[in-house]
């Protein structure tokens, strides 16, 4: 299965599709993820896509398009791969379909998961990260059983840079301009699926599951 889960920050598409790629055997592949760790390596990448990130702009697009093409065809994204957090826009959609193409592939599904605003924010500004396994908790809705420490591994946990409110409010502008349009771009093809991804986790783990699977 060749799955992109697409939505705006904070609708869940990092915690929900960490538990989908792990039902379904294949890899998690989360843009987000893999430039946060050029930034902590320091790479010549890695500064210049963190401009971008702390200002809570998209990082142009050569650079994300370079790094997926790598990503999805090493070895464990052959029989398939979930995509979180690319295409962030109609031209990174479009690069998507071609490189597929030339390895004779297509993407199987492409679910929206759509959350309302008040609820975005409200997730982004309580959402706490481990430093060591990166495991996600919520301030509110999945706290830590130690405060401040993370329950799977005891490493500290930590606010993303990005999930300050002014931050916030610049990517959820961005989603609107660069990454909403995509639901024209794909919301008539078969593949296409949206998913309320309002309600608590459970909730929206079945409706996720359930629109893979029809
Ligand atoms: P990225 O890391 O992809 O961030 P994002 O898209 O803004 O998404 P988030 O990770 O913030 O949200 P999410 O939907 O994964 O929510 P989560 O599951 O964690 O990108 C960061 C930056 O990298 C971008 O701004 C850009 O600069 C750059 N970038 C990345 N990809 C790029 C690309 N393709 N092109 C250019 N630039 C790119 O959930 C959030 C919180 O809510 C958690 O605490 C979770 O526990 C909680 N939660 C989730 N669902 C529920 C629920 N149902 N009930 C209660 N709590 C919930």
């Amino acid at each position: 299965m060749r799955l992109v889960l697409f939505g705006p920050p904070g609708a869940g598409k990092g915690t929900q599709g960490l538990r989908l790629a792990r039902d379904m055997g294949i890899p998690q592949i989360v843009t987000g993820d893999m430039l946060r760790e050029a930034v902590a390596q320091g790479t010549g990448m890695g500064r210049k896509a963190g401009q971008y990130m702390e200002a809570g702009k998209l990082v142009p697009d050569e650079v994300v398009i370079g790094l997926i093409e790598e990503r999805i065809t090493a070895p464990d994204a052959a029989n398939g791969f979930l995509l979180d957090g690319f295409p962030r826009n109609v031209a990174q959609a479009e690069a998507m379909t071609a490189m597929l193409a030339r390895h004779g592939v297509a993407l199987d599904r492409v679910v929206f998961m759509d959350a309302s605003r008040d609820k975005l924010v409200d997730r982004l500004s309580g959402r706490l990260i481990c430093k060591t396994c990166g495991f996600v908790f919520h301030r509110h809705y999945s706290p830590p059983r130690e405060e401040g420490w993370c329950d799977q591994c005891g490493g500290e946990l930590y606010q993303r840079d990005d999930d300050r409110e002014d931050v916030i409010a610049q990517r959820l502008l961005v989603y609107e301009q660069q990454t909403a349009p995509l639901l024209e771009y794909y919301s008539l093809q078969p593949s296409f699926r949206r998913v309320d991804a309002d309600g608590d986790m459970e909730g929206v783990y079945a409706r996720l599951k359930k629109a893979v699977e029809a």
